[in-house]
């Protein structure tokens, strides 16, 4: 689901144009819809129902202010990897009782705001982060929540970079070794109190086997350590993939009917595997959503500067590189390429859309066949709403992009571009 159509021969997020909001802000620009996030909101909590359950928001997918605000005003919750993540949410007017603070690498500074706060529950990862976790929260004379993060080692058959619940993999601690770590915590670690259990397999899951396979095998652990250490909730991490490919005329309802072969994972059919499954265990049930909630909500716009035609390819050469948006090199991450201005022929070509920096793997496409566009036109590389901003930098000491939240008629800016200025802040010759 999404809200970006074209209408009057032109490209509209909600009931905004996007060719006027490029006009007007200027490019690169990363632009959301907040009916999108609404709608992925409330069909996801909709679809858990049945279930006690908490929506955990990954903030890193996407952190604006004004994204969390919508997710926080949503009754949303947080997971949160950073202090500086629960800083974003809780100036965003997020609930800190309502986050859950994951990661490898917590740092003692993390720890104490994190407890301080009050947050829901520290996820940790390892048993010298736990006992870590248990020094430090004596020193500061509270009882830290703490839930172990299992690694189930099940193949979420997603790209290696985003695969995070085999094995070899550093995340979490093995299945097998669990019981023993509550045991453990239970009787020498007497700051901590076990509060749950959490997985996260992996990111940009096309089906809901993985997630299946992985609740069937931890849901026996669950239960016994719901039994022996009264655990409240059970966290089925995030990883709700989405469809990249997306038709820009059609309705939702058509949507998702037609691209349901190569897109097996619908919110309809995760709910429907996962619930009767998670249903039994009796405790609350949490899921930690980032892409699935705002990657469809967001696209970057960009103008085409230049056209190059070399001997063996044609180059689009755009404003917009991979200092805004690295999923494309990083990941191989495919952004679909759509001009502003609906194209008035079926004419296309096959080209790359490079950006400006000086490295080869600088670009948002590859040998894609896109409608002809022409230097000074505008375009838009879609979904990327999640992991876009989020993971941009300021190599070649490039300001980033401006952000700007639509909603229905409205555009706000929620981020300002940056100024050249702002990028050198904090910077001194000697
Ligand atoms: N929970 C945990 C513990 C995570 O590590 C992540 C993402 C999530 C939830 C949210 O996963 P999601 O629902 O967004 O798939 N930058 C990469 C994705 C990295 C995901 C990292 N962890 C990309 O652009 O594809």
């Amino acid at each position: 689901m999404h809200s970006f159509r074209y209408s009057q021969g032109q490209l509209f997020c909600e009931n905004v144009s996007l060719q006027a909001l490029a006009q007007k802000h200027g490019t690169p620009l990363y632009v959301y819809s907040k009916d999108t996030i609404t709608g992925h909101f409330t069909r996801l909590d909709e679809a858990l129902g049945e279930l006690d359950h908490l929506i955990c928001y990954a903030v890193k997918a996407n952190s604006n202010l004004a994204v969390l605000s919508t997710i926080a005003k949503l009754g949303g919750g947080f997971d949160i990897v950073s202090a500086g993540e629960l800083y974003r949410v809780i100036k965003a007017g997020g609930d800190a009782g309502k986050c859950t603070f994951a990661g490898v690498g917590k740092t003692r500074a993390e720890i104490v705001y994190a407890l301080e706060q009050g947050v829901y529950c520290i996820n940790a990862e390892s048993e010298a982060e736990l006992s870590y976790i248990n020094h430090v929260a004596g020193e500061i004379g509270k009882k830290a929540p703490v839930a172990v993060r299992v690694n189930p080692n099940v193949d979420a058959k997603t790209h290696a970079k985003i695969t995070t619940g085999k094995s070899e993999n550093k995340f979490g601690i093995d299945f097998d070794r669990i019981g023993e770590v509550y045991a453990r915590i239970a009787s020498e670690m007497p700051n901590l109190e076990i509060r749950g259990l959490q997985m996260h397999i992996g990111s940009q899951l096309t089906s809901v086997d993985p997630y299946v396979e992985a609740v069937k095998k931890i849901s026996p652990l669950v239960m016994e350590m719901k039994a022996k250490h009264h655990i409240q909730f059970f966290s089925i991490g995030g990883g709700i993939g989405i469809n990249y490919k997306q038709s820009l005329d059609s309705g939702d309802a058509a949507w998702w009917q037609e691209n349901s072969e190569v897109h097996p994972l619908t919110i309809q059919n995760y709910a429907e595997s996962v619930v009767p499954l998670l249903k039994p265990l009796g405790l609350r049930i949490l899921c930690e959503p980032g892409r699935f909630m705002v990657g469809n909500a967001g696209v970057l716009l960009t103008q085409v500067l230049y056209e190059k035609r070399g001997g063996a390819k044609t180059f689009k050469i755009v404003d917009a590189g991979m200092n805004d948006l690295i999923r494309p090199t990083l990941y191989e991450g495919w952004h679909q390429i759509v001009p502003l201005k609906q194209p008035a022929t079926k004419e296309t070509e096959v080209v790359d859309v490079v950006g400006p920096i000086c490295e080869t793997g600088d670009y948002l496409a590859q040998n894609r066949e896109i409608p002809i566009v022409k230097e000074g036109d505008y375009i838009a590389a879609m979904s990327a709403g999640a992991y876009g901003f989020t993971m941009a930098s300021n190599y070649n000491t490039r300001p980033m992009p401006a952000e700007i939240l639509v909603d229905g008629d409205q555009a706000h800016v929620v981020r300002e571009r940056q100024t050249l200025d702002d990028v050198l802040k904090g910077e001194h010759v000697i």
